[in-house]
C-alpha cells in the first residue's frame, strides 16, 4: 500500500479530528498545545488525500521520564482502516522522536484502540479510567 507521511499544520488535522474523534462528542477538536513550538503533527496521505493524523506534544507526566511526548488526536479514515496507515504514521513519528533524544511516548488510549497500540509495542500502565463524554481509556506508553 502506497502511503506518504509528512509533517502537517495543526489546522490540517481539524477536519479528521472533528469527523473521527468528535462525532457526537461535545469536546473541543482544537487542543491547548496544538500551536506550541515543541508540538508537531503528522499526516498520512494516500493518493494525495489526507487519511490519517496524529499529534505529538512535549509533556511532563510524572509517570514517565522527563524526556517524553504525549500522542494525541490519533485517527485514520474509516475506509482505510487495518491496512497499515496508522502504523506507518506512528512509526515515522517515533523515528523523529528518537532523533530528538525523547525516551518515552505515551497516550490516553480509547479502550477499543488498545490492540492497535499494543501491536506497535505500547504497554498499559495503571487501571481503566473513564474520560467524560468519550468512554473507557487506558494510559499506554512506549519506551524509545
Ligand atoms: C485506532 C486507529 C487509529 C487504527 O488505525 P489503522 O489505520 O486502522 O491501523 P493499522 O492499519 O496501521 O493497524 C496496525 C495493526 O493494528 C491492528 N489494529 C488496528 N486497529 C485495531 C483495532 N481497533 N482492533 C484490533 N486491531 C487493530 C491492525 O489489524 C494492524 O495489525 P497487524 O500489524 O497485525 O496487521 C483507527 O482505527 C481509528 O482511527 N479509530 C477511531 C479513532 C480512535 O479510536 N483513535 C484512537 C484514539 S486513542
Amino acid at each position: 500500500m502506497e502511503f506518504t507521511v509528512e509533517k502537517i499544520e495543526a489546522k490540517e488535522t481539524y477536519a479528521l479530528r472533528k469527523k473521527i474523534l468528535r462525532e457526537g462528542i461535545d469536546l473541543p477538536y482544537k487542543f491547548d498545545r496544538d500551536l506550541d513550538r515543541d508540538t508537531f503533527h503528522f499526516g498520512v496521505l494516500k493518493d494525495g488525500k489526507l487519511i490519517g493524523i496524529a499529534s505529538f506534544m512535549k509533556s511532563k507526566n510524572d509517570l514517565f521520564s522527563s524526556d517524553q511526548y504525549q500522542l494525541r488526536g490519533m485517527a485514520t479514515s474509516e475506509e482505510v482502516r487495518g491496512i497499515g496507515a496508522g502504523k506507518i504514521l506512528i512509526n515515522t513519528a517515533i523515528d523523529l522522536l528518537k532523533n530528538k533524544g525523547i525516551k518515552q511516548v505515551w497516550c490516553n488510549a480509547r479502550k477499543e484502540a488498545t490492540t492497535f497500540y499494543k501491536k506497535l509495542g505500547f504497554k498499559v500502565t495503571g487501571n481503566l479510567f473513564i474520560v467524560e463524554k468519550v468512554g473507557p481509556h487506558f494510559t499506554m506508553f512506549l519506551d524509545l
